[in-house]
């Protein structure tokens, strides 16, 4: 019976159909959904963190209200995802408790400090740039509530995509040495991070293959990471920053960028723990939980009065 349902959803994912939540699929399917919704959304949520450093310290009045925007959408994206995640059976309160006890993981690129207001813009350029690139191929994942979400998500990230490169634009071409210097250091430091969001290499990622085979990956990491380097050197010869790869060339035969070994040391360091972060962003998204115990509470004994009232 089992064996039958499988075969008839490998047929179904074959002929490119989308799964939604109230149809059969191996539990399988549902637990590496779960895993990878979950962790998408607590990426979306921790990383409100690194900018939210700078919204009180921002330099115009503009650049202020775009960052509080652009974290804002941040929030309503960890919530769209949280939603699909509960699509799958698992509570929201479960997936935080993961995240909060350590399980559950969130992209590593939020566990580097924010150091300079130049940091802020090549997040938006970099880290928005390559969430984009690996975003966009999720609008087709064939799990269709979260390739909904990723639709909506998508509209708004290139927004945050676009300021951040904007606001760098202004510094290198209108700024003063000392602004395209900060702009050329917050580039050294976010480059290799940036690359690593893709996920190790596709030899080394336990999860591809199957995620591939049943539509939930449709490029695999290493395919996407070329991507987003083949569409990013290009915008830092416009604005003038150099990337920090001197392997870094065009290579005519391949037609992509060679670049750089990436030190995967590095990667597996930040994703166990050990970045320069980690504790602090658990710690706050943990205060924050902490804190707002007494607005969960009162919501539900409200909601709870106001069912009583109505069952009367
Ligand atoms: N940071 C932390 N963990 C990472 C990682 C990273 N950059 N890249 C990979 N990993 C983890 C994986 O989660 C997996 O661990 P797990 O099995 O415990 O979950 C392990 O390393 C091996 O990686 P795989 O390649 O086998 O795992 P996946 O097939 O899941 O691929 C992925 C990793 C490409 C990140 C994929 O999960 C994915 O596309 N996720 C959805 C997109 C996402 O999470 N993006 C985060 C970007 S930040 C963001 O969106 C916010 C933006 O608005 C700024």
């Amino acid at each position: 019976e089992e064996a039958v349902l499988e075969e008839r959803f490998e047929a179904r994912i074959d002929e490119g159909a989308f799964i939604e939540a109230k149809d059969w699929m191996p539990e399988h399917y549902r637990k590496t959904l779960v895993r990878q919704i979950s962790q998408h959304a607590h990426s979306e949520i921790v990383g409100m963190l690194p900018e939210g450093n700078w919204i009180s310290r921002a330099p115009t009045l503009k650049r202020k209200a775009i960052l509080l925007a652009k974290i804002q959408d941040e929030a309503g994206h960890g919530l769209y995802l949280y939603s699909a995640g509960e699509t799958l059976g698992t509570s929201r309160d479960q997936m935080l408790q993961a995240l909060h006890t350590g399980k559950a993981k969130y992209s590593s690129i939020f566990n580097y400090p924010t150091l300079t207001w130049a940091d802020v813009g090549v997040i938006g350029w970099l880290v928005d740039g390559a969430a984009i690139m690996n975003q966009i191929p999720l609008c087709r994942c064939s799990y269709a509530p979260y390739a909904r979400a990723m639709i909506r998500v998508c509209k708004e990230e290139s927004f945050h995509q676009r300021q951040g490169f904007d606001s760098l634009l202004v510094m290198m071409k209108e700024g003063t040495p000392e602004q395209r210097a900060m702009v050329q250091d917050a580039t050294n430091r976010w480059w290799w991070p940036s690359l690593m969001m893709f996920g190790p290499p596709d030899a080394d990622s336990p999860n591809t293959a199957q995620s591939m085979r049943w539509g939930i990956k449709r490029l695999s990491n290493d395919d996407l990471r070329q991507k987003f380097i083949d569409a990013t050197v290009p915008q830092a010869e416009v604005l003038g920053v150099t990337l920090p790869d001197p392997h870094l060339q065009w290579n005519e035969e391949r037609q992509h960028h060679d670049f750089g070994p990436i030190d995967w040391q590095e990667f597996w360091r930040v994703v166990n723990g050990e970045g320069p972060c980690n504790r602090e962003r658990l710690a706050a998204r943990v205060k924050a939980w902490d804190d707002g115990a007494w607005v969960r509470e009162a919501a539900l004994a409200h909601a709870r009065k106001k069912n009583t009232a109505a069952e009367a």
